[in-house]
């Protein structure tokens, strides 16, 4: 089968490998149908997190071509998505339906070593009955793709900020990730969703989701946007330094700053007096992916979530560079990219 690798900073190729074979009794095999470039892959492509070579992708459709015995819920040939972050299925914490809480070493992300890419021909998948989602027929590879992580990070980002019914949420970055907030949090409630990025195109998608785009520096913007006193909640889909400084000075005292997005490797320097005479609540968050599903799939099937518009190129999986530099630009043309095998 072919799976595309990371080689270096900035270098893709589409390798040939053995066929996986089945990951224990309760795992199946997936033959992947549709997958994406997540924001996530690009941290090894543009090199913030050095782990080389490293097969990537954890965003996957596909139909089941081969079971384990012990699999109860599915069958070879269901349509299934796979959950971007994989847990043992069977511990107290998997039992919430966090990957994340998973007692046998966390949730482990599909793409970052351990286990396969989800960039790939076919997909091995543990715990099957855990890690997958049966696909209705009335839901198409985009909507199932945003549902293996940027739909689920999104909505956990907003439920993460506390956000209420008639709130002011800010959401600082408008990759893929950021714009799932935007709808997340306005579907959670908001009445208004303040939005930054450096990219006006990228904003101007979000104001197509009702956001309001925030024009010059950003703490300044949201101070003048409030009455001076701040944003309820600020969903941070960055998380650079500097968007971190931009949360902590945009939220209202009191408010909560919840973020998604993935820091690099350096410590950042928490400005936590301030936060704590503001009393800011302070949340970070790897998606829960599979506990989330109960509540999105009704949202996006009964159209309270709209997943059109966030995808906006498709490629072969054989093209894979040329997938990779298009996203990796970040231009206002070029926001998710759906692969296909
Ligand atoms: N926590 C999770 O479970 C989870 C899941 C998926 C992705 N992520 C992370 O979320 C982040 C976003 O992912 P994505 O796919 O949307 O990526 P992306 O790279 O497409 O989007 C990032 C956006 O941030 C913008 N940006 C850069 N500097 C900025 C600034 N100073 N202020 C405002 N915006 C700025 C960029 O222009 C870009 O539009 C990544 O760090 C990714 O690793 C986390
Ligand atoms: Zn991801
Ligand atoms: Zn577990």
């Amino acid at each position: 089968m072919r799976t595309v690798v990371i080689e270096s900073p900035g270098t893709v190729r589409v390798e040939e490998r053995p066929d996986p074979g089945l990951p224990g009794p309760d795992g199946a095999v997936i033959a992947v149908e549709a997958t994406a470039i997540c924001g996530s892959d690009l941290h090894f492509y543009d090199g913030d997190l050095p782990l080389f070579p490293v097969a990537v992708g954890h965003e996957a459709v596909g139909r089941i071509v081969e079971v384990g015995p012990d699999v109860r819920r599915f069958a070879v040939g269901d349509r299934v998505l796979v959950s971007s972050v994989a847990g043992c299925g069977a511990c107290a914490g998997c039992a919430t339906g966090d990957p994340v809480t998973c007692v046998q070493g966390g949730g482990k992300v599909f793409g970052a070593g351990e286990l396969g890419g989800a960039q790939s021909d076919l997909l091995a998948v543990p715990v099957a009955d855990f890690q997958l989602l049966g696909v209705p027929d009335d839901l198409d590879d985009e909507a199932a793709l945003l549902l293996t992580d940027n739909l689920a990070t999104g909505w956990t980002a907003a439920q993460r900020a506390d956000v209420r019914p008639g709130a002011t949420v800010v959401v600082l970055g408008l990759g893929a990730v950021g714009l799932c907030s935007v709808r997340a949090a306005y579907a959670a409630g908001a009445a208004r969703v303040l939005v930054a990025d450096p990219v006006a195109g990228r904003r101007d998608r979000a104001v197509a989701s009702g956001a309001v785009a925030l024009e010059g520096p950003t703490v300044e913007a949201v101070l003048a946007a409030t009455d001076g006193r701040g944003a309820d909640a600020v969903i941070d889909a960055v998380a650079l330094d500097a968007t971190l400084d931009d949360a902590f000075g945009a939220v209202r005292a009191g408010g909560t700053v919840s973020v998604v997005g993935v820091h690099g490797l350096a410590p950042y320097p928490l400005p936590i007096l301030g936060a704590l005479f503001r009393n800011v609540t302070l949340r970070m968050t790897t998606a829960p992916i599979q506990s989330t599903w109960s509540t999105l799939l009704p949202l996006v099937q009964h159209g309270r979530i709209d997943t059109t518009g966030i995808f906006t190129h498709e490629f072969a999986l054989a093209d894979a560079a040329d997938a990779y530099a298009a996203v990796a630009a970040r231009t206002a043309d070029c926001l998710k990219v759906l692969m296909k095998p």
